[in-house]
């Protein structure tokens, strides 16, 4: 990989000389995926889920919520799924976590990992865990470093980046400094959400190449909701400008409950192919993950939106 580009150095015929050789998929569906669906799933179909995408080689899985169960009632069993799962070595399960009482209930199961999480968007902020931002940045400031000195590691997540149901554009700068805020509190990453799928690609340049002033690449991630077909392109932006780290739901699973119109994430099928036909490792194997997103298909037996999972992967050399 070459140096980090700068907002003056990308010309547009340097397209993909700065994209990693390796990205890191980091995988929503057992959270963001079933936190959205109207039926609970049972918890012994939440674990095959689970255990279908580890088989695939992800190593990286947000598999729950530690939230109020009236407010997301399909992730109730948090508790249960997080002990009964241990994850295999080099695997990683975190799960989100809103307040202190979330805290509490992550460290009694022994998961390793926790992901705060919060909006650039006051009204969503408000709408989704019911606090002003600056009282959400207080509240967390009163858990990250808790929690990374009882040993988790802190993951941050800033929604609505590209922007908000309610309120319509999101100042970019306001998310960046959200995110400086969220890493200065110990998070080691945070994760850049296009919570309804709004986003296109230059706006995604202008908010990469902010970033890229602002912190290491390694310390953001996109999480881009697939709503209206602009994901991969604007992961593309992202490849293109080094980012490497890509959140990702199998099947295109998804949405907030409390942002309406908000649709399936990137499907990691297809983002799989996608990074594998430009030569770029994942560590996941395709057609496995394939396997897991009909696992997910048949847990909640309706048809999932994601491309490749529908078509299949397509053999470039006959085997
Ligand atoms: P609240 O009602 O303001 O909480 O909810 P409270 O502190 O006033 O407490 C009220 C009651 O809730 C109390 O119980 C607490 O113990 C309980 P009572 O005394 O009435 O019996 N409570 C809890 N119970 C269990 N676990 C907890 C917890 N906290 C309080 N952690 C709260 C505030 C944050 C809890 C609530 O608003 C909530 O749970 N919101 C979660 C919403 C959510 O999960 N949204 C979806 C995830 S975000 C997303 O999808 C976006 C993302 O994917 C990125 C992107 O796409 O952009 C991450
Ligand atoms: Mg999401």
């Amino acid at each position: 990989m070459t140096d980090r580009p700068s907002s003056s150095s990308v010309a547009p015929h340097d397209l993909f000389a700065h994209a990693p050789d390796r990205v890191s998929i980091y995988e929503v569906s057992p959270r963001d995926g079933l936190q959205n669906e109207q039926n609970v799933v049972p918890l012994a179909q939440k674990r095959q889920l689970v255990e279908a995408l580890v088989a695939a080689g992800v190593k990286r899985l947000e598999i729950t919520s530690f939230v109020s169960p009236k407010w997301v009632p399909q992730l109730a069993d948090a508790e249960e799924l997080a002990r009964e799962m241990r994850p295999p070595e080099g695997v990683t399960f975190s799960a989100l976590c809103p307040n202190a009482k979330g805290l509490e209930r992550a460290l009694a199961t022994g998961l390793s990992e926790i992901a705060v999480f919060m909006s650039a968007s006051e009204t969503h902020n408000q709408k989704n865990i019911n606090k002003s931002i600056d009282r959400t940045l207080s509240v967390f400031s009163e858990i990250v470093p808790p929690a990374i000195e009882a040993g988790l590691r802190v993951r941050g997540y800033v929604s609505c980046v590209w922007g908000c149901p309610y309120e319509g554009p999101v100042s970019a700068e306001r998310s960046v400094e959200i995110t400086k805020k969220l890493l200065s509190l110990g998070c080691y990453q945070v994760s850049l959400g296009d919570t309804i799928g709004v986003g296109t690609p230059k706006q995604t340049r202008d908010i990469v190449l902010r970033c890229l002033d602002a912190m290491r690449v390694d310390q953001f991630a996109l999480h881009l909701h697939d709503t209206r077909g602009t994901a991969l392109a604007n992961i593309l932006v992202g490849l293109e400008l080094g980012v490497r780290d890509f959140d990702a739901s199998v099947g295109g699973l998804g949405g907030c409950p409390y942002a309406p119109g908000a649709a399936g994430n990137v499907a990691t099928e297809d983002l799989v192919y996608m990074l594998h036909g430009m030569g770029i490792e994942t560590g996941i194997d395709l057609d496995k993950l394939i396997e897991a997103g009909n696992v997910a298909e048949r847990v909640l037996g309706r048809p999932l939106p994601g491309k490749v999972h529908k078509a299949g992967a397509f053999r470039r050399r006959p085997s």
